[in-house]
């Protein structure tokens, strides 16, 4: 009933999941994307959890009923963590892909290690990472940094302001030193790397689970035969009526290389 035609639909909370999307299209350049960015509800960080699972139903329902699709990629950490079993309930016969905090590739890489993720209030709170946090623990030291006004600064183009590097001091300068690895829990931080490194410094590794959301998206679609292998599209859609946030959508995807790409 799916064709390798058919699209990879793609959506997050705004503009942070451009960043999975850059991952997919790279390993995948000849799959059809739709993106959606609920830019208009963003943040979703900050919300209920009830609220964020309603907005990712309709997210999805959106992106389903508009287009022939063959697999959604929930490329925020936030819905992931409050809403993705409704997802898999709600769509059994599509394959439905997550984005999780990159704790395994942090623990694997620092065994014992101090261990900090950065990430919104929903997804630290939700039982899903206390989950994730104990199925790999290997004897680490994990230190939960919720950011709230983060995301909502990256939505309004403000990476590199002034307000940015003041709210990342605020949040980060207490970890400074103390940390082998920072996991970037939010789709949106990996447009903010360079100045979350200038901050944390050279000893801490940043780590995000973008290419690992990619890598499992294609293993699903190869394991169902519906790899693609045409010319490649991407159409992005936003729920905000103002104009600049397909246009930042578009910069941010095509931009300069993100430090977690190759
Ligand atoms: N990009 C989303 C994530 O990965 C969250 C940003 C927001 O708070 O909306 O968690």
């Amino acid at each position: 009933m799916y064709t390798k035609n058919d699209y990879i639909a793609v959506f997050d909370s705004g503009m942070g999941g451009i960043s999975v999307l850059r991952q997919l299209k790279k390993l995948m350049p000849c799959e059809n994307y739709v993106y959606f960015g609920d830019s208009a509800n963003a943040p979703y960080g900050s919300r209920t959890t009830e609220e964020v699972r309603a907005l990712s139903l309709a997210a999805a329902e959106k992106l389903t009923s508009e287009f022939p699709v063959k697999a959604l990629v929930v490329a925020c950490n936030t819905a992931t963590a409050a809403a993705i079993d409704v997802l898999r309930k709600t769509y059994p016969d599509l394959i439905v892909v997550g984005i999780e905090p990159a704790l395994k590739l942090a623990y694997d890489s620092f065994p014992g290690g101090n261990l900090g993720v950065l990430a919104t209030e929903v997804t630290l709170r939700e039982e899903k990472f206390d989950a994730l946090m104990h199925r790999f623990d290997g004897n680490c030291t994990v230190y939960k940094i919720p950011a709230p006004g983060v995301a909502n600064l990256i939505e309004a183009g403000k990476n590199d302001s002034p307000e940015m590097i003041a709210l990342l001091r605020q949040l980060l300068t207490p970890y400074v030193g103390k940390l082998d690895a920072l996991v970037l829990g939010c789709t949106h931080y990996p447009f903010i790397t360079r100045n979350i490194a200038s901050i944390m410094g050279p000893k801490t590794q940043l780590l995000h689970g973008g290419k690992g959301t990619a890598r499992e998206t294609r293993r699903r679609l190869e394991k169902a035969g519906l790899l693609n292998d045409g010319d490649g599209s991407i159409t992005i859609l936003n729920s905000s009526p103002d104009p600049k946030m397909l246009k930042l959508a578009n910069a941010l995807l095509t931009g300069g290389k993100l430090s977690f790409e190759d």
